[in-house]
């Protein structure tokens, strides 16, 4: 009954992003991966031929950029999580795309959002907030099946590498940091299969909605 917004935020390849579709399906609520908005950004500024860590150049994108214009399997790739991570750090980047979060989230009947900060500063509302979290093993090892499925050669080592990088620059920066919001529940997927974690996501939900 009512509205529901659903947070979830979490880690690269904590499995927050199946979870927030599978929980999306559940209720019958819209989804926004938001980490695709970040990548669109890297992307463009990639594509523009832009040096990544030019901030000034990044904000003229944001300020610009249309989503209509990028398709998703350029966004997927292992280089531009990373490129992704550099722009996301820039606060006229993050500024410059609460709004359009902010309002996917207000839509009649509620939605779903998955990213870093959903809980903690796009929707400090939403009643029910998820941080999925794994360990960096199992992530990376989630990451490297993604990535062969995709034919994209890479060794387990450079991949786990890649996500502690990742997770030092998301949870370092001092623009909208990735941590859990202090009312969020917290779920390990580190030992769960999908259907489970899905179970216990939707039991946390319920208790909150
Ligand atoms: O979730 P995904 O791996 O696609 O996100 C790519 C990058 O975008 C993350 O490493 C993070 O730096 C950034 N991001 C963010 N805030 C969000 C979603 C993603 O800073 N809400």
């Amino acid at each position: 009954s009512g509205r529901l917004v659903i947070a979830v935020d979490g880690p690269a390849a904590s499995g927050k992003g199946t979870l927030a579709r599978r929980l999306s399906a559940h209720y019958g609520l819209p989804y926004l991966d938001t980490g695709l908005l970040y990548r669109m950004v890297a992307r463009a500024m990639l594509d523009a031929g832009h040096d990544i860590r030019d901030a000034a150049a990044a904000e003229r994108i944001v300020a610009s950029f249309d989503q209509a214009g990028f398709a998703e399997e350029t966004l997927r790739g292992r280089e531009i999580g990373e490129a992704a991570s550099v722009v996301a750090a820039m606060p006229a980047v993050r500024k410059g795309l609460i709004e359009r979060q902010r309002a996917f989230a207000a839509q009649d009947e509620g939605a779903v959002l998955d990213g870093r900060d959903i809980g903690t500063v796009i929707c400090p509302e939403a009643p029910a907030k998820l941080f999925v979290t794994a360990t960096p093993e199992v992530r990376a090892a989630r990451r490297h099946r993604e990535l062969a499925g995709r034919g994209e050669a890479a060794t387990f080592e450079g991949i786990l590498a890649d996500i502690r990088r990742r997770d030092a620059r998301d949870s370092g920066r001092s623009d909208a940091p990735l941590k859990a919001a202090e009312d969020a529940v917290i779920l390990d997927t580190s030992a769960l299969t999908v259907e489970e974690a899905v179970a216990a996501a939707v039991t946390i939900v319920n208790a909150r909605r």
